[in-house]
């Protein structure tokens, strides 16, 4: 609620002529709704085949419910963790508590909305600038939340298109290749290249390994460490068309490579969706991007089999890792979901079956049964503007943008009445940010 009346103040004081803001949905945020005995049931049927899935693919892994939501997947009890927390010292544990409403509700959201960052995004955001854009802007603070907004548009202007430069559907089939030493088990690479798009991450080298991890590269999502070599990180894909995906911030030492070197390679910042702490590291990041612009998406090269004793790269000796037990877990969980699919060694096989896949039509009923428990806006609504919160009018004429989407691209932006949608930041039940097209 908080968030709409802001949006209705800047809209009022600010007085901005040319564009309209005004808000939807309302009434249905935060409104409880009452389940009916077909919710239920879709309920039950997708836990039914989400338990089966994942005793059927999950190497040892097995999903127990509590309730409706919450589902706990556990490893077998003779699973030796070798993850310790350095902060306290202790093993990593064997289970791990999900919430599979807010996973598939959530999950959703990503692949119908927008998660490059935009100045439409931030023009459309109640006080976008001042408490939205600085944080992006490495030393930050020193802008004094972007008080003077020229100078924060000159610091972002190099990684800041005005509109999305892509949309979801925009590709078929992806890969999301991550950087696990896995990868040298397989030859994955001729596989991998077969793929409309491909999506690595930080520096990982492509020659000398095409065997193995293929040579083609569409996209890189880069962490603050990578970005801040983002010189080298260009050099790796011969092609130099290869789009740089930053998570964290714009630096100066960036922009002063952007211009200087010159890196001619498209740059952005990505607008990520919080999932919690299961959920932090560039590879989420990776498939998080992969969604919202992919019809399908396939995972190679992250640590997903059993047997896991150090965290090994492909190309570099083993590092400090993170709760790689947790993560294998969670990206069974989305195996399950049917958002991606996993191959790596122990599933090796290209056309793999997932048995126990819960249908479209069933992942459909349930999505529509959780956002009502979520309370989320727009939930069961036919509208798919229903879950905007804040609305805005595109400046911009993107007719020619829509020239070279490819069928599903098109049906989809039809469904959605041409609307960008971003998805708000850190609040749950939130509605999202839509910019619909010129009036
Ligand atoms: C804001 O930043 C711009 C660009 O650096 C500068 O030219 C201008 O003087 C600044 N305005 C104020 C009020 O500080
Ligand atoms: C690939 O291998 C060659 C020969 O060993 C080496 O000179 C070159 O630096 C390697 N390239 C990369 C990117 O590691
Ligand atoms: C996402 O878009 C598809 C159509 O492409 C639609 O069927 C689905 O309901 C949408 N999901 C949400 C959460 O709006």
């Amino acid at each position: 609620m908080k968030v709409l009346q802001l949006g209705l103040a800047v809209a009022v004081t600010a007085g901005i002529a040319a564009t309209i803001i005004y808000i939807v949905g309302v009434s249905t945020i935060g409104q409880k709704y009452v389940l009916s005995d077909e919710d239920v049931k879709s309920l039950e049927s997708l836990q039914t085949s989400f338990k089966k899935c994942v005793r059927a693919n999950g190497l040892g892994l097995q999903a127990f419910s509590k309730d409706h939501c919450q589902i706990t997947l556990g490893f077998p009890s003779d699973t030796v963790p070798k993850w310790e927390d350095p902060k306290t010292g202790e093993l990593e544990g064997l289970s791990f508590d999900f919430n599979l409403c807010e996973a598939l509700a959530t999950w959703e959201q990503v692949r119908n909305s927008t998660t490059i960052l935009t100045k439409e995004f931030i023009d459309a955001l109640p006080n976008g600038w001042q408490e939205y854009a600085w944080r992006r802007i490495n030393k930050g603070i020193q802008l004094n939340q972007c008080q003077n907004k020229t100078l924060c548009m000159e610091k972002l202007a190099l990684v800041l298109p005005n509109t999305p430069p892509f949309v979801p559907r925009r590709f078929g089939r992806c890969a999301v290749i991550g950087n696990s030493g896995d990868l040298l088990k397989t030859r994955f690479g001729k596989e991998i290249d077969g793929y409309d798009a491909v999506v690595r991450e930080n520096g990982a080298p492509i020659q000398n390994y095409t065997e193995y991890v293929g040579t083609k590269s569409t996209f890189r999502l880069l962490n603050r460490g990578s970005a801040k070599a983002l010189d080298k990180v260009a050099e790796l894909d011969v092609t130099g068309k290869e789009v740089l995906i930053i998570k964290t911030t714009i630096h100066d030492i960036m922009s002063k490579m952007i211009r200087e070197v010159p890196i001619h390679n498209p740059v952005y910042l990505m607008l990520g969706t919080s999932f919690g702490s299961a959920a932090k590291g560039t590879g989420l990041k990776a498939l998080e991007f992969a969604l919202s612009v992919c019809d399908s998406v396939d995972m190679y090269g992250f640590t997903v089999d059993p047997g896991y004793k150090e965290w090994t790269r492909y190309f570099s000796e083993s590092r400090q890792g993170h709760t790689p037990l947790h993560g294998r877990a969670y990206y069974q969980m989305m195996e399950c979901l049917g958002l991606i699919k996993i191959h790596s060694p122990m599933r090796a096989e290209f056309n793999r079956n997932l048995e126990g896949l819960p249908s479209k039509s069933t992942l459909y009923a349930a999505r529509i049964a959780f956002e009502k428990v979520l309370g989320r806006a727009g939930a069961s609504m036919e509208d798919p503007l229903a879950a905007c919160s804040i609305v805005k009018r595109c400046s911009e004429d993107e007719s020619m943008r829509l020239s070279i989407l490819r069928k599903a691209a098109l049906d989809h932006h039809q469904y959605v009445k041409g609307a960008t949608m971003y998805t708000l930041e850190h609040r749950v039940g939130n509605g999202m940010v839509c910019i619909l097209p010129k009036a």
